[in-house]
């Protein structure tokens, strides 16, 4: 697994008196084997719900519950916990406990040791969804946000209450990205980034479509980073599975031709491009309206070939930084090198996809990065979040004042 911007970080978790409160269990585990250090503070409420040992045990670590343990009283916990750590994630956070740090409330340990904190504060709210859109609990929100805790808004769905409506507990990958981008230099921020990824289908008739092996890995990997680095970014998606990272906009697309559209109208808004997407060289002349028949003997396909995306932006750049790929299976840097100049590109990834462990579908990658100055960085066999975090390090490079 990638080394998380987690590991070795020392975060406190303050669990609620919420239904999603049993969530937190998974939010202490998840935590754990990114190699957080993780410390509980449950209020009574929370403890209703899910007993301290349960977080004993998920967190290998004391659990702290009452402002008044006389065990504990040494160690001034509501003081000294919020010192002592990294960053306080309050996961479920109820109205009232939200209430609580609106007005700088101390009647319990979780409120005092926000209240005393010097480290960041994220809140996770969780709560039925009429209670959350409640003025009072915005005017609330409104209130800590402007304090500077960070908010990681709730999802919207079904609850236990049998409603539906915003107030679920946010999922968490969700969670994740947030704190992720809290310990991420933030040497994006301002900048427009579009990223396009996954395979492009071509259709042959309403059933069947030309497309290849791109799982979209790499493109929502290179998403992810420009955001966790503090991008704007527009990720432009041909058909896969993966959940796209919170914070970033996504546009999907099927056909070479709507990402072609896609990419060239926003293309002028952009600051970086970086084209991943495996879109495809060709796509049939025609498409049936109806389902193909079978017939006896071969199928003869006529193919037309797709407009390059790529040499159009090429052709069209002029503040833009501009990164192509290249999937390559022999002659990597030559082919590579060829691409770099004839696309007027200032960068370009080689990919290797001759192995299993690189390419298409794979968790990670081996690439070299080819800049327009002649610069040459070949990457070691790396998961491909680390791989897209060391392409934006030579994007930055680069777009800084040595560009
Ligand atoms: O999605 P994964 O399973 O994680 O796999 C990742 C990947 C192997 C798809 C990715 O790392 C990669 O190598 N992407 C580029 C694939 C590709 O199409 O390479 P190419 O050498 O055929 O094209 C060169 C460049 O031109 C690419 O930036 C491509 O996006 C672009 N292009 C190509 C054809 C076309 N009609 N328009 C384009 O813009």
């Amino acid at each position: 697994m990638a080394a998380s911007l987690l590991a070795g970080k020392k975060i406190l978790l303050g669990v609620c008196g919420s239904i999603a409160a049993y969530k937190a269990c998974d939010i202490t585990r998840n935590l754990k084997k990114l190699g957080a250090e993780v410390t509980v503070v449950v209020t009574d409420g929370g403890a209703r719900f899910v007993s301290p040992l349960t977080f004993a045990a998920l967190s290998a670590a004391r659990v702290y519950g009452s402002m008044f343990a006389e065990a504990e009283a040494h160690a001034i916990p509501h003081i000294n916990l919020g010192r002592q750590h990294d960053l306080i994630l309050v996961a479920p956070a109820t109205a009232q406990t939200i209430v609580r740090f609106a007005m700088g409330l101390a009647d319990d340990l979780l409120s005092a040791v926000v209240l005393a904190a010097t480290c960041p504060v994220v809140v996770c709210p969780a709560m039925n969804s009429k209670m959350y859109t409640h003025p009072a609990t915005q005017a609330n929100i409104k209130t800590i946000v402007d304090y500077g805790y960070q908010l990681v808004e709730p999802a919207t769905g079904a609850m236990a209450c049998k409603e539906e409506g915003p107030g679920r507990l946010a999922d968490w990958p969700v969670i994740r990205d947030h704190l992720e981008r809290l310990f991420t230099p933030q040497d994006l921020a301002g900048r427009r980034v579009l990223v396009t990824a996954g395979p492009t289908e071509e259709p042959l008739d309403p059933v069947r479509f030309l497309s290849n092996r791109s799982s979209g890995k790499m493109g929502y990997a290179l998403a992810r980073a420009a955001m966790l680095r503090g991008a704007e970014v527009l990720l432009v998606s041909g058909p896969c599975c993966l959940m796209p990272p919170a914070g970033v906009e996504v546009l999907h697309v099927r056909t070479a031709a709507q990402m072609y559209e896609a990419v060239l109208s926003h293309f002028s808004e952009m600051d970086i491009v970086v084209k991943c997407a495996a879109v495809s060289d060709f796509r049939p002349a025609t498409c049936a309206s109806e389902k193909l028949k079978k017939k006896d003997g071969a199928l003869l396909l006529d193919l037309a070939g797709n407009a390059d995306i790529l040499r159009s932006l090429g052709d069209k750049k002029q503040q833009q930084f501009l990164v192509g790929f290249a999937a390559e299976s022999q002659n990597h840097l030559a082919e590579g090198k060829r691409k770099l100049a004839e696309k007027n590109l200032d960068m370009i990834v080689v990919n290797d996809i001759k192995s299993r462990e690189t390419g298409f579908q794979s968790d990670t990658n081996r690439v070299t990065i080819l800049t327009h100055q002649g610069g040459v960085r070949e990457l070691q066999l790396l998961s491909k979040e680390e791989t897209a975090m060391a392409i934006f390090d030579e994007v930055v490079n680069l777009t800084g004042d040595g560009r």
